[in-house]
């Protein structure tokens, strides 16, 4: 059983990976901490406690922060054409949905959840980097009681989807991303360079909507105004970036990956670019040989990842 904190945007895809990891048999979720992305903290927080009333999800949740890790960086607008003006495809999630998140801020909650359960816990991020990076900043020592850190995010032999050089969740809080990336805990990240490759068609979701009932028919419903706007990238279809990651936890012989230590371009034109070089000493030496070899995923089984998403779902 893999015990999983999700750190999330919700956000559509964000909205289909936490139900196939409420629904996977071998996931055990200890909670969902939200951060701002997809949308503001306050409608990310709210959507994620309607997906937990909705879909009966045992996991408490607790909010993340508001700002990214740099407080003097410029805030980037909310993508409201791709997820909707309330963050889950303008279905109309009431302003106000029942229940209250956890007492505690979500990288609290992270840190007392790893501490907890010592060696257990995957952090799976799907969001900002930036929870992830408080949670470090307060209690450093959870670098060695994390089991693993995934992360959906980055782009490293393709082109962003923000820019031309940065892919969405490490451009909106870039500095934190570094700081994650860049910590001596195993993180695998999951970035563009896979996830365009995995495409859940429209009749595909409506078909497990008629075959599973009233929880997947949310999801599809959901997921329409995404499906309009990715159009213009795949035919019919949305591409599922964030359940990549999640079923890297339960299936990571799915996906072909290299080893080698990131850093996050923070500033400039390629602001949000995510670099990995290579294992191996430098010559001449470089700060680079210093920091941890980390996952990154270049190759995925597209077609066995869908089917594991369908048959979950
Ligand atoms: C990532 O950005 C967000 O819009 C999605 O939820 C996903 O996590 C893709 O770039
Ligand atoms: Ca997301």
């Amino acid at each position: 059983m893999h015990k999983v904190i999700f750190d999330t945007d919700p956000g559509v895809d964000d909205a289909m990976a936490l139900l196939f990891l409420h629904q996977h048999p071998d996931i055990d979720l200890l909670g969902i901490t939200t951060i701002f992305g997809n949308a503001s903290i306050e409608t990310t927080t709210r959507n994620a406690l309607f997906l937990k009333n909705a879909w009966d999800i045992p996991a408490p949740v607790a909010k993340g922060v508001a700002e990214t890790i740099d407080p003097a960086r410029a805030h980037v607008d909310w993508p409201v054409m791709i997820h909707g003006h309330d963050g889950l495809g303008n279905i109309g999630v009431p302003d106000t949905v029942e229940g209250e998140p956890d007492a505690r801020p979500a990288h609290r909650f992270i840190i007392d959840t790893v501490r907890a359960h010592p060696g257990e816990v995957t952090l799976v991020a799907v969001g900002r980097m930036t929870n992830l990076a408080r949670a470090l900043a307060e209690d450093p020592e959870i670098v060695s009681l994390v089991k693993a850190v995934v992360i959906m995010g980055g782009a490293f032999d393709v082109a962003g989807n923000i820019t031309p050089a940065a892919e969405a969740n490490i451009h909106g809080d870039p500095e934190a991303a570094d700081i994650v990336m860049g910590a001596a805990w195993p993180v695998t990240v999951i970035g563009l360079d896979v996830t365009m490759k995995t495409v859940m068609t429209r009749p595909a979701l409506a078909a497990i909507a008629a075959a599973s009932g009233p929880r997947a028919k949310l999801l599809a419903d959901i997921s329409d105004f995404y499906i309009d706007f990715y159009a213009h990238i795949v035919a019919d279809g949305m591409v599922v970036h964030d359940s990549c990651a999640c079923v890297y936890v339960v299936a990571p012989e799915l996906f072909t990956t290299r080893t080698g230590a990131i850093r996050v371009v923070c500033g400039g034109i390629a602001d949000g670019q995510t670099i990995q070089k290579a294992d191996g000493r430098s010559f001449p030496p470089s700060p680079w040989d210093e920091l941890p070899s980390q996952t990154v995923c270049t190759d995925i089984d597209a077609d066995a990842v869908m089917a594991l998403i369908t048959e979950t779902l």
